[in-house]
């Protein structure tokens, strides 16, 4: 009888570097390896994905799919948050960690595995996602990073892979780092690596050029309720078919180019160039609505909550009690962001150009300078009588110098 060997669960993507990870978990960790492969919108072909990962020794092989789930519980969260780090960056990448990680756990409990496995290198966030992610769902899991205790080059892995019979891909491999969803697709290594160097056009995967995409502008009218876009031009679609068509438009106007020096959690800078068509449009006509329904304070609160948040997924915490909190405070704000925005795409860019909605506070009334103008002139004058009062007691005594 063969001794039954302890199982690990491996996010497996299909490239050549988890393919080689099988066989490194199986060889020098001496573990089954059950490959999970979660798709969120990256276009994998299913049974060559599985062939793949069989030969290269899987035990077994999982195909979930993912995407409305990211959608609807991932993506959904973080557009009601405007959620952009360093208020650029929509978090494609960041967003797809604690779902991958809540699925690589699921099966590891079905399975009965006792460790998790991920191809995350040492000095980037994915791994700290990954693990954060793995404690806060099953803090017994142990939690493998072949690349991070042993670092392989692509040379060592095609060799390796060579050596084993694992089949190394046919397709020449792009010189960039490449992560995708349909909430963005990062690039980072190579040529980028160069601060002064401007992107190279080989980089961008799917936006047309600003410079060539249509010389007319193209509207997108956008419908939310409470908080959620439910309806484009008109047509009320499911979240995840929504984005997709907001994406394909997006795309072609050559809208959602960044191109940013990143903090790092783990300390460096680093430089990422992304390509985040629809989230670039849904965030900022959700904000825009957002702004238009709450008052001022409301608003300044929202910021910093949403500032918040976006550190919080990027930061790998996207399971802490304080996004739970984080949630009520915003879903208690989205029961009012109710309305249509309309989004103009043009070579690059993306600009909302009209609002309509009856929760919107705009009154035309008191804001006004023609006609039939409401608001009370004479009321400000003793209102800022009050306000300047602590300003002119401190500078009666601490008087600024005029010349
Ligand atoms: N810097 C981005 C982030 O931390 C992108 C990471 C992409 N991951 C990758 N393996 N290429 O979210």
């Amino acid at each position: 009888m063969t001794e039954q060997r302890n199982k690990v669960v491996l996010a497996y993507s299909g490239g050549l570097d988890t393919s080689v990870m099988i066989a490194v978990l199986r060889e020098r960790y001496d573990l089954d390896v059950v490959a999970v492969h979660v798709d969120v919108g990256e276009a994998p072909d299913e049974g060559r994905l599985t062939a793949r990962a069989k030969e290269a020794g899987a035990c077994d092989v999982r195909f979930v799919a993912a995407r409305e789930e990211f959608a609807e519980h991932f993506i959904l969260p973080a557009l009601k948050a405007n959620a952009v780090y360093q208020g650029t960056y929509p978090l494609s990448a960041a967003l797809s960690r604690p779902l991958i990680a809540k699925h690589l756990v699921r099966i590891a409990h079905e399975t009965g595995a006792v460790a998790v496995a991920h191809g995350a290198t040492g000095k980037g966030n994915d791994q700290v996602r990954f693990d954060l992610s793995t404690r806060a769902l099953d803090p017994n899991l142990r939690i493998i990073a072949p690349q991070r205790e042993h670092n392989m080059n692509r040379d060592e892995a095609m060799a390796f892979a060579a050596a084993r019979g694992i089949g190394v891909p046919t397709t020449k491999k792009s010189p960039y780092s490449i992560d995708e969803n349909f909430w963005g697709r990062s690039m980072e290594g190579g040529v980028l690596e160069d601060l002064a160097t401007p992107p190279p056009d080989d980089v961008w995967g799917w936006t047309v050029d600003p410079r060539k995409a249509p010389d007319t502008p193209e509207d997108l009218v956008l419908r939310f309720e409470a908080g959620v876009p439910v309806a484009l031009d008109g047509r009320r679609l499911p979240l995840l078919q929504l984005i997709e068509e907001v994406h394909a438009r997006a795309c072609a106007h050559g809208v959602g180019r960044i191109d940013m020096l990143e903090n790092r959690i783990v300390g460096i800078k680093t430089r990422e160039l992304y390509e985040c068509p629809a989230a670039t449009v849904l965030i900022r006509a959700h904000a825009d609505l957002e702004a238009a329904v709450i008052d001022r304070h409301l608003y300044a609160f929202k910021r910093q909550v949403d500032d918040a948040y976006a550190n919080l997924i990027y930061a790998g915490h996207w399971y802490a009690p304080l996004r739970e909190a984080l949630d009520a405070a915003i879903a208690s704000i989205q029961r009012v962001v109710d309305g249509e925005v309309t989004v103009r795409l043009f070579k690059g860019s993306a600009t909302v150009v009209a609002r309509r909605g009856n929760g919107i506070l705009y009154d035309k009334n008191l804001s006004t300078y023609g006609e039939g103008d409401a608001f009370d002139h004479r009321a400000a004058e003793g209102w800022i009588d009050i306000e300047a009062l602590p300003l002119s007691t401190y500078r009666r005594l601490h008087p600024v110098e005029l010349s």
